[in-house]
């Protein structure tokens, strides 16, 4: 985490240095630069709903490799994210009465792009989490969630409880939460791998024994490979709880926005249903 934060510090030096040359004061600048962070924080204006609303666009930042949150699929022979937080973020484009911008990114990235004043919203399948919360504010849970263990059909060990993972290979997403979690197991080599299909893909290929992902994404994983299976008896808990928007920190009239648009949702059944309708099409992708 230590070194993200260096990474984003640098990050939002660069974008204020190239904001601040405009003004073509030096001086001005390196002092600016010395005081790195703090004030490019502030900097990066308050996003407000008048704010989106003329820019005319929502612009959200995600990781299209997390089926059937969001993925890749072919509509009508055209490449379309697709997924259960696309729905949403569509629906609140649509509340909004602007257009929806999907910007597809490494999960590394996704908060640092809230951080300065590129995405406006983050919807990921990402978890709050104290380090994240530190860098953006999250909105209540939209899904809740716990993790399960893709393994290889051949396999000969079984994994029947949290015990059974000590010693072994571990593939996972980096940035993760599933990172985290696999760190904690005891003397478990830990693969941390770009995306998710990096780690389904290295299972494949014997270079690790098994892979940690929210259940519903191992079982979309599962269906879409023939020659990997879910460990169904042993599901992981997570103090996470699910998945929430991120955005802007302290940005309360936003946070407040979407709570409500996500009770709103979650009330008229839609996330179920969007969830249902995305698994269905994940699980006829290839
Ligand atoms: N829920 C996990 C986290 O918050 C993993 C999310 C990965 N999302 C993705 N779009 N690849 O860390």
């Amino acid at each position: 985490m230590k070194k993200k934060s260096v990474l984003l510090t640098m990050m939002l030096i660069i974008v204020f240095a190239i904001t601040a040359c405009g003004g073509e004061n030096m001086e001005e600048l390196e002092d600016l630069v010395e005081n790195g962070e703090e004030i490019v924080e502030s900097e990066v204006e308050k996003l407000s709903i008048e704010d989106i609303k003329s820019k005319g666009k929502l612009i959200m930042g995600t990781n299209a490799d997390y089926p059937p949150f969001e993925f890749h699929a072919l509509i009508d022979g055209k490449d379309v994210i697709s997924g259960l937080d696309i729905e949403i973020a569509k629906y609140i484009a649509d509340d909004l009465g602007v257009e929806l911008e999907i910007r597809d990114m490494d999960f590394n990235n996704l908060l640092g792009g809230i951080s300065t004043g590129m995405l406006d919203i983050v919807i990921a399948g990402m978890n709050p989490e104290p380090e994240r919360e530190k860098q953006v504010s999250f909105s209540d849970i939209y899904y809740e969630v716990n993790l399960s263990l893709l393994v290889r059909k051949d396999l000969e060990k079984a994994f029947e409880t949290e015990d059974d993972l000590i010693g072994t290979s571990i593939g996972v997403q980096i940035g993760t939460t599933q990172e985290d979690i696999a760190n904690e197991i005891k003397d478990a080599k830990v693969v941390s791998l770009k995306t998710n299909s990096d780690a389904v893909m290295n299972l494949k290929t014997n270079k690790i024994e098994s892979a940690l992902l929210e259940t519903i994404v191992a079982e979309s994983f599962a269906n879409t490979n023939d020659d990997i299976k879910m460990v169904e008896d042993l599901i992981i808990k997570t103090e996470s709880g699910g998945s929430a928007i991120a955005t802007q920190k302290g940005n309360e009239e936003l946070v407040q926005y979407l709570n409500k648009k996500i009770a709103e949702m979650k009330e008229k059944g839609l996330i179920e249903k969007w969830m249902k309708e995305a698994e269905k099409l994940s699980n006829s992708e290839i």
